[in-house]
């Protein structure tokens, strides 16, 4: 069967006027959409989203941020899709990744706390299957 993985479209990103670009790249790819929605997400959901970063020192300025305004959740679909996104996405700090990359192509470092990086990507299946749960909980 095919993988899943949960990619987010960041409030930074979504400021930024991103999302298309982001699905665009996506859908590029050969990558499916099987679930997307705009919400902005409450503390709860982040906290559970990122669960292995509690207690780090970025952790609170992370869902501060993530709960600053809309993001784009979706479920997509495809061969290798967790790695296929990761690779799209590039490196964590967008003053190093890679250009080609979203965030090597369109982010920065604005100096904030935590830092702003346009997308997210699940890092593995259990994540993955994790995060889909709590995101798209009714999605099958
Ligand atoms: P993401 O892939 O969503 O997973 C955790 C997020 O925390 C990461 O993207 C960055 O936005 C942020 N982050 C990770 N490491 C650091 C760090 N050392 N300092 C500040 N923010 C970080």
């Amino acid at each position: 069967a095919p993988e899943r993985t949960l990619v987010l479209v960041k409030p930074d990103g979504v400021r930024r006027g991103l999302v298309g670009e982001v699905l665009r790249r996506v859908e590029a790819k050969g990558y499916v959409l099987v679930a997307l929605e705009m919400r902005t997400a409450d503390r709860d959901l982040l906290g559970a989203h990122y669960t292995e970063h509690a207690g780090k020192p970025f952790f609170e300025p992370l869902v501060d941020f993530m709960a600053s305004g809309p993001v784009v959740a979706a479920v997509v679909e495809g061969h290798r899709v967790i790695e296929g996104f990761r690779s799209l996405a590039g490196a964590t700090d967008p003053t190093t990744a890679a250009p080609g990359t979203l965030r090597g192509d369109l982010g920065r470092d604005w100096g904030e706390r935590v830092v702003q990086n346009l997308v997210h990507g699940s890092d593995s299946p259990e994540s993955a299957s994790r995060e889909i749960g709590l995101w798209f909980p009714g999605l099958s």
